[in-house]
C-alpha cells in the first residue's frame, strides 16, 4: 500500500491486527514497531539482516533528524544505524560505521532524494509517536505513552516548527516568542534564572536598531530539549543556543568543526571517532567552558539536570569537502 506524505509516495502497510502499527519501506529497508522496540531490516551479503532500537529512543533521534532536515553530516541514531546529508540527497545507512558489520561486509547504505526519505521519516514518526508522547520533551516532561500498542497522535509535538528569529527576540517585528505573552513559563529547572531585561537607551530614531535582550531569560522559557534554535545570524555564523537534559537523542557526527559554549550547568560528552565509534574523548563541561568538537569525531551528551548550551555552527558552503579531502585539519588549534 502506498500513501502520499506532502506529495511523495510513502509505502506503508495496513495497520497490524495486533499492534495497531503500519510497517513502511524505503528501497531496501523496512521499518517495523512494536510495543516496545522500532526495528529496521535491511539485506546484506545474502543475508537478512535486522537491529532495534527502545522505540522511544528511535522516535527521539527520528524527531532530530526531521526537524533539523538532517542535520550537518551523520546523525547516527545508535551505533547501527544513521543518515549522512548529502545536502540535496540523504544516506540511510546500517551498520556502515560499525567496524563488526562493515568488516564482514554485512552494512548498507542507500542513498535518497531529500523529500522521499523525509516524507517516508514523517509518516514513520505520525504513525508511531501516540498520544501524549512528545519526542522533545526531557523524560520528566512527558509521558511513557511511547510504550505499548497504537493509541492515537501527538502531531502538535512533532510537527512544531523550529523557531527562528526574524529579528533579536523583543526587538519590534519579532515575536512574543518565549515571554509570558508568547504562553512560555519559565521551566521548573531555571526557576532561580533572573528575568529582567537589560536597560536599552537607544539615540532617538535608533529604537529599532540598537537592542539586547537577557538571553538567559530567553532560554529558561525553552519548552523542548535538545533542540538548538538559530538565534543569530551573522553572514555564515549561526548561534544556536539550546536547553539540554538526559541524553542528546542522536550521535552526531560533525561534518565541519563546531564550537560549543557552555552557558549554565554541565553536560558530559562522550566524544568517539567518526568512522568506527571507537571512544577518543570524554569532555565534562561546565558553566562557561568552550570547546571546539572537530570535524572526524562522533559526540553524544548527556546532561543529568537541565543546561544552557550554545552550539556555535559554521554555515559557510563547501566545508565537508575541504574536511573530507584534508585541505582543512579537523581540529582548528594545534596545541
Ligand atoms: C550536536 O550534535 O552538536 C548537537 C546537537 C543538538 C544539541 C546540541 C549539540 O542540542
Ligand atoms: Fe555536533
Amino acid at each position: 500500500m502506498s500513501e502520499a506524505m506532502n506529495g511523495v509516495e510513502v509505502k506503508a502497510t495496513a495497520a497490524s491486527d495486533v499492534t495497531g502499527y503500519r510497517s513502511f519501506e524505503l528501497g531496501g529497508f523496512t521499518f517495523t514497531r512494536d510495543e516496545y522496540f522500532a526495528q529496521i531490516a535491511w539485506r546484506a551479503n545474502g543475508q537478512q539482516l535486522s537491529h532495534k532500537m527502545s522505540a522511544d529512543a528511535f522516535l527521539r533521534a527520528m524527531m532530530r533528524d526531521v526537524a533539523w532536515g538532517f542535520f550537518y553530516g551523520w546523525v547516527n541514531f545508535d551505533p547501527v544505524i544513521g543518515t549522512r546529508n548529502r545536502y540535496g540527497k540523504v544516506d540511510l545507512y546500517a551498520g556502515a560505521y560499525h567496524p563488526a558489520y562493515k568488516d564482514k561486509g554485512l552494512d548498507h547504505t542507500e542513498t535518497f532524494e531529500s523529500p522521499q526519505i523525509m516524507a517516508t521519516f514523517k509518516a514513520i514518526l505520525d504513525d508511531w509517536t501516540n498520544e501524549g508522547f512528545d519526542p522533545f520533551a526531557a523524560p520528566e516532561e512527558t509521558q511513557t505513552s511511547w510504550a505499548g500498542r497504537k493509541n492515537g497522535h501527538n502531531r502538535a509535538a512533532i510537527e512544531r516548527q523550529r523557531q527562528a528569529c526574524r529579528r533579536m527576540p523583543g526587538i519590534e517585528g519579532d515575536t512574543e516568542l518565549r515571554t509570558d505573552a508568547g504562553g512560555y513559563a519559565v521551566n521548573r529547572a531555571f526557576a532561580d534564572v533572573p528575568q529582567d531585561e537589560p536597560e536599552v537607551t537607544a539615540e532617538p530614531g535608533f529604537e529599532q536598531e540598537v537592542h539586547a535582550f537577557n538571553l538567559f531569560a530567553y532560554l529558561s522559557r525553552s519548552d523542548v530539549t535538545w533542540n538548538p534554535s538559530v538565534s543569530s545570524v551573522l553572514e555564515r555564523s549561526l548561534c544556536c543556543p539550546t536547553t539540554e537534559e538526559y541524553i542528546l537523542p542522536i550521535k552526531h557526527g560533525n561534518d565541519r568543526v563546531e564550537w560549543f559554549v557552555q552557558l549554565s550547568d554541565e553536560i558530559e560528552w562522550e566524544v568517539e571517532d567518526k568512522h568506527t565509534g571507537a571512544p577518543r574523548a570524554k569532555v565534562k563541561m561546565r558553566a562557561g567552558d568552550v570547546a571546539a568538537m572537530p570535524a572526524d569525531i562522533r559526540h553524544q551528551g548527556y546532561s543529568k539536570k537541565r543546561s544552557m548550551l550554545l552550539v556555535w555552527e559554521n554555515a559557510t558552503p563547501g566545508l565537508p569537502d575541504l574536511y573530507e579531502s584534508g585541505a582543512l585539519k579537523p581540529n582548528p588549534v594545534e596545541f
